[in-house]
């Protein structure tokens, strides 16, 4: 069975051909336009400008992925869009798409949601990953722990309070002019370090929840950098910066692992999945394999350009539901999980 993954629910606007077959997914084609030039003045993505980007960029990158792919759009037998969350602009543009192509060719179709899309880009590596599973999901919306059971469950064990950890990143990376998504170069200024800066310490909760909080990170960086100004415009070959970098990563990486040990004994897990744009991260990538290896997990992080938003991703995850048919369906910007 080939797919047709469609992804644009913030600012990157891809589609990829995937085939379904007895032993997983596997890619034909990944093509991924990026809008970072556009929102890279403004530190974030500007909705209203992502949208207009993605009308602009739905049929090239389309054509362009059926090109790579070295197939028609007559030889695809299902498409897959994502369907929600995400801004609602960017959403509408893509589903509106997939829909209409949907209707003059034919082709059954499904909405997904994008996080069943995250969890399913670990498909590609380990189609017959041993479940249950926890399923960490970080990005630049999200910052989840899950427990799946499969790969179209996904049950809520813990989340952030505030910020992503993909925020964190991106908010650290403006304070010190280091471009924008921030977690790229932070990573990259991260891994020249000599050694790491001062520890941050982790935020307490009085309510006892067990949950996440990075919003505090944002301000321990713009401290630094009131105190020292210099380091707004030093840049990424700056001893200090390169060690604030290091600093951060480092915690962030410690603080989302920190969970897993009691999480993976209560639930009797078998497998770590790690996924989202931030699971691009050295540091993370690294201590999370120490963790399953000290565990006894099965580890599956997709590849980089599977973790960030990706048409192959809602491809993957599109191959294993029922396509829906009904056309009145919409892109919801809110559009909640069915917990299984
Ligand atoms: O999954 P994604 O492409 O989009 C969302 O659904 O948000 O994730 C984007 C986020 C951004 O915050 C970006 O800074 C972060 O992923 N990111 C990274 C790295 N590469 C991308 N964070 C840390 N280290 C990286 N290497
Ligand atoms: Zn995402």
């Amino acid at each position: 069975m080939l797919i047709l993954g469609l992804e644009s629910s913030c600012d990157d606007c891809s589609a990829s051909v995937v085939e379904e077959t007895a032993s997983g997914p596997v890619l034909k084609s990944l093509v991924r336009r990026s809008q970072d030039e556009i929102h890279a003045p403004f530190g974030g993505v500007v909705p209203e400008l992502a949208a207009r980007e993605h009308l602009l960029q739905l049929r090239g990158t389309i054509a362009e992925a059926l090109d790579k792919a070295g197939v028609g759009l007559r030889d695809i037998d299902r498409i897959a869009v994502t369907q929600g969350p995400g801004l609602v602009g960017s959403l509408l543009c893509t589903f509106s798409a997939a829909k209409a192509l949907a209707w003059r060719e034919d082709i059954p179709w499904v909405g997904v949601h994008h996080l069943l899309g995250h969890l399913n880009a670990a498909r590609f590596a380990k189609p017959d990953l041993a479940f249950p599973a926890l399923t960490l999901l970080v990005s630049g919306g999200h910052t989840h722990l899950y427990l799946s059971k499969d790969w179209r469950s996904l049950q809520l064990l813990q989340k952030t309070r505030d910020d992503a950890a993909g925020e964190a990143f991106d908010k650290a990376a403006r304070l010190l002019n280091l471009g924008y998504p921030g977690g790229p170069p932070v990573d990259t200024c991260a891994r020249k370090a000599a050694q790491a800066g001062p520890r941050f310490t982790p935020p307490k909760f009085r309510d006892g929840l067990a949950s996440w909080s990075f919003s505090g990170l944002k301000t321990a960086v713009k401290l630094r950098v009131q105190a020292e100004p210099r380091l707004a415009q030093a840049g990424a070959e700056d001893a200090e910066v390169q060690a604030l970098c290091r600093s951060l990563q480092e915690t962030i990486a410690l603080w989302l692992l920190k969970p897993l040990p009691a999480l993976a004994a209560e639930h009797g897990a078998r497998s770590l999945i790690i996924s989202g744009g931030v699971a691009c991260n050295s540091e993370l990538r690294l201590q999370a394999q120490k963790v399953a290896l000290e565990l006894g997990l099965e580890l599956a992080i997709p590849e980089p350009k599977l973790c960030t938003d990706n048409g192959a991703m809602i491809a993957s995850a599109g191959a294993i539901l029922e396509p829906n048919g009904d056309w009145t369906l919409n892109a919801d910007s809110d559009l909640k999980l069915v917990a299984r």
